[in-house]
């Protein structure tokens, strides 16, 4: 794997696992300084260890990305150990199941804001410095639910967070385009993580049977996209909403 990322800092956000700590590990692999950032301590240090195992730079970053206090606390920290952050991988998401008429605002609230207003925040805290710099990479993990309104993973609550960020990504690839700062979304399909084993053998068969290339997604699959996206050879993409999915989405 080549080196291309050295002396670059990214942060990844639900890098504790799934893939979030895949993300990391690929940026790692590049030779980025990575900051995994998560809700789960000890699942975020295991990360750490990991990826220098495999002889790779990374730190752990305490945040609730349910709580815009908490983002505000954990972004001046990251801050404090390193001034300029170059990449922002906005991974980390929850997921709303069943018709609207089981979720409650409050369901909906904590959904958007960990899905969608972090989303905002983050960039809002980080964008500034790679503007400064001269170059950015911000990649957004959105899913193709976004795209086609929810479907077996996901229901409507979750599609319109995920469309928001899909939208949102557009937006600030527009407004920071001549600073060389990309932004791009990336809309995995089925991608076998904690998230996704919650379904049953039938959603899951009935899922895999939509999908062209005849198997979910592996953290891999969706980790490559982000090491291309974050490197130099990129720098042309931006505001690009990007399915790996193994075909699921036909326009
Ligand atoms: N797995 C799929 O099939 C699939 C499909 C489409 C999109 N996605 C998206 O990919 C991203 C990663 O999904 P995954 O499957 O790896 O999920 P996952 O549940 O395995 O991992 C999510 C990570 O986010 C962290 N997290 C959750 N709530 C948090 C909070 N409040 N603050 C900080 N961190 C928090 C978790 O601790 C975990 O480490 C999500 O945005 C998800 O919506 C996943």
């Amino acid at each position: 794997m080549q080196r291309q990322l050295e002396g670059r800092v990214a942060v990844v956000t639900g890098a504790a696992r799934g893939i979030g700590f895949a993300i990391a590990e690929r940026l790692a692999g590049q030779g980025a300084h990575v900051v995994i950032s998560d809700v789960d301590h000890s699942a975020g240090q295991q990360s750490v260890a990991r990826i220098a195992n495999n002889g790779g730079s990374s730190s752990f970053a305490a945040v609730d990305l349910s709580q815009p206090d908490d983002i505000r606390r954990a972004s001046d920290e990251i801050f404090r150990q390193h001034p300029r952050i170059d990449i922002l991988v906005n991974n980390a998401g929850i997921v709303s199941r069943g018709g609207i008429e089981t979720v409650e605002l409050e369901e909906f609230q904590r959904l958007m804001m960990i899905d969608l207003t972090a989303v905002f925040l983050l960039t809002k805290a980080f964008l500034p410095s790679m503007t400064a710099a001269g170059w950015g990479r911000i990649i957004n993990i959105a899913s193709v639910a976004g795209q086609q309104g929810g479907g077996l993973f996901g229901n409507s609550c979750y599609a319109a967070a995920k469309g928001a960020v899909i939208a949102f990504s557009k937006g600030v690839a527009r407004e920071a385009g001549r600073s060389g700062v990309t932004c791009n979304a990336i809309c995995p399909g089925l991608t076998d993580t904690a998230l996704t084993s919650e379904l049953t053998i039938a959603q899951r068969e009935q899922i895999i049977s939509t999908i062209p290339v005849g198997r979910p997604g592996e953290p891999e699959d969706i980790a490559e996209a982000v090491g291309f996206l974050a490197s130099d050879a990129a720098s042309f993409i931006t505001g690009v909403t990007l399915n790996v999915d193994g075909g699921l989405m036909r326009h």
